[in-house]
C-alpha cells in the first residue's frame, strides 16, 4: 500500500470533492462536514461516474401503509447517489443501500501536516 498526496486540506474545504487519478484508477476524494473519504469513481453496476453524483445524508421515511409516508428525515449515514441510474452508497462502507452484497471499492484517506493522502 502506499499514501499519496492529493492536495492541501485548504484545497478541500467541507462540501467539496475532487477526482483524481491514481494508478490508472479514477477516484473521487470528499470532504463531508470535516470527515474525509475516498471511493472508486467506477460505478459497479454499469461504470458511471458515481462520484460526480449527488452526496448527502440518507433520506429516511415512516411508513404507516403502502404509499402512507407519515414522517421524513435525514440519517447519520453519508450517501452518494450515482449520476446515470442512481444506485446509492453508504460513503462510510460502500455497501449498496439497497442490497449490501453490491459494493463501492472506497479507499483509506489520511490527513498529515495538513495534507491530504489517500492509501492504494
Ligand atoms: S452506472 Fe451507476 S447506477 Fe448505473
Amino acid at each position: 500500500m502506499t499514501q499519496v498526496p492529493i492536495c492541501d486540506v485548504s484545497e478541500l474545504p467541507p462540501g467539496e470533492r475532487k477526482i483524481v487519478e491514481l494508478d490508472g484508477n479514477s477516484i473521487g476524494v470528499f470532504n463531508i462536514e470535516g470527515n474525509y473519504y475516498a471511493a472508486s469513481n467506477k460505478c459497479p453496476h454499469a461504470g458511471g461516474p458515481v462520484c460526480t453524483g449527488r452526496v448527502g445524508h440518507e433520506l429516511l421515511a415512516e411508513f404507516t401503509g403502502v404509499g402512507l409516508r407519515v414522517k421524513e428525515y435525514f440519517g447519520p449515514n453519508i450517501v452518494l447517489a450515482c449520476p446515470w441510474h442512481g444506485w446509492e452508497f453508504n460513503l462510510e462502507t460502500g455497501a449498496h443501500l439497497g442490497d449490501s452484497k453490491i459494493t463501492l471499492p472506497l479507499y483509506e484517506v489520511t490527513v498529515q501536516d495538513n495534507k491530504i493522502f489517500v492509501e492504494i
